[in-house]
């Protein structure tokens, strides 16, 4: 995007429609998102009737960069200043005590928000467009509810084709492809006296590299911690049943499914036999993150009655990558086992 003009009348549009309590779709280096305004309770419902998603799931609330954050929350530990000095903008999204003039709307009725700097330029470009940078765009990813979320304006349109033509989305800013690829880390800071630091949702920005900055590293959520839609077990789903197996087995399985005349995708890494449809992503975990919500889209289009991906390693590196691929494989587990045995 770097060397890309922003088309700044596009974005100037797609402020003034948000301002109106539209919903304008936009890219964020992680995934895309489908905003807006937070502070409007009838613009953030729209969100929920375009993706069908239940109303009590919180929605993560996009700031400029340098905003204002005591508009947000008057209760700011010391440890989210250390945060988004450290990674915003970024990947990073913060769980904090809500003020009490933000609506329930974007909280899920909690009494917390969900804050995050993104750093895609056009992101950046809209956010300080939208209402001078006062603003603040609530913004789940750009799919339908449970779907994988999208690194593509295309994918936006293709998902929301219909509430396109119907007005209910009013743009889609085109941002090429996010870069990061998976959604963006989520540490809540709301209940620091009781638990500490608490990871709701890996990311790319690690574990390891809050625990540099703040001096101790997040725990892993809690039956109490506060409820996030994408740690659904079953979430970032396609639609075609997606199994894993580790490549010391792939290959037979493989074999076996393709010998039964079963149309198979496969996701993976290292060398394997063909199978109906494959996609290869790279070993290091940046770029596998980068590709895996494309190529779960495209093998989820192959006609295949099953994608199987390759376990990525589980390295700190993989945490994000192993998390999505989980809850991508959740609703089907069983389904494997079931081909085997037919
Ligand atoms: O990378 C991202 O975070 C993308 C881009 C568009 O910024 N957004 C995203 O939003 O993934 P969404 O709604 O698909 O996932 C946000 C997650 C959900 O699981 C939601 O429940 C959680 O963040 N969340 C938001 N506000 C919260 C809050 N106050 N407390 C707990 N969880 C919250
Ligand atoms: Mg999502």
């Amino acid at each position: 995007m770097a060397e890309q003009t922003l088309d700044l009348a596009a974005i100037a549009a797609a402020a003034r429609l948000l301002e109106k309590g539209a919903l304008a779709a936009f890219p964020t280096e992680t995934v895309y998102g489908l905003g807006a305004d937070a502070e409007n309770p009838a613009a953030v419902a729209r969100i929920y009737q375009a993706k069908g998603r239940p109303s009590d799931h919180p929605v993560i609330v996009h700031v400029a960069p340098g905003a204002d954050l005591t508009h947000w929350s008057d209760d700011l530990p010391q440890e989210a200043q250390q945060l988004v000095a450290a990674f915003w903008p970024g990947p990073l999204t913060l769980i904090v005590k809500r003020a009490a003039h933000i609506p329930d709307a974007v909280s899920g009725g909690q009494d917390t928000v969900g804050l995050r700097c993104p750093s895609h330029p056009v992101a950046i470009a809209l956010l300080q467009e939208f209402k001078g940078g006062k603003g603040g765009l609530a913004a789940p990813s750009a799919n339908k509810f449970g779907n994988v979320s999208p690194t593509t304006a295309q994918h936006v349109r293709d998902e929301f084709s219909d509430e396109l033509a119907s007005g209910l989305l009013g743009a889609v800013l085109d941002g090429g492809q996010s870069e990061v690829g998976i959604e963006s880390t989520i540490v809540d800071l709301s209940r620091l006296a009781t638990h500490g630091p608490v990871l709701l949702r890996p990311g790319h920005i690690s574990s390891e590299q809050i625990a540099a900055v703040i001096g101790r590293a997040p725990a892993l959520a809690d039956a109490a911690a506060p409820r996030a839609s994408g740690t659904l077990e079953s979430h970032y789903a396609p639609h075609t049943p997606v199994a894993m197996q580790h490549k010391d087995d792939l290959g037979e399985t493989l074999n076996r499914l393709l010998n039964d005349g079963r149309r198979v995708a496969l996701i993976h890494y290292s060398d394997l036999p063909p199978a109906s449809a494959s996609v290869r992503l790279t070993a290091d975990p940046q770029g596998y993150a980068h590709a895996l919500y494309a190529s779960l889209r495209t093998m989820d289009q192959v006609g295949a009655e099953l994608i199987l991906v390759e376990a990525p390693p589980t390295g700190p590196d993989w945490l994000g990558i192993n998390d999505r691929l989980r809850r991508a494989a959740f609703g089907s587990s069983g389904i494997l086992q079931q081909f085997l045995d037919a």
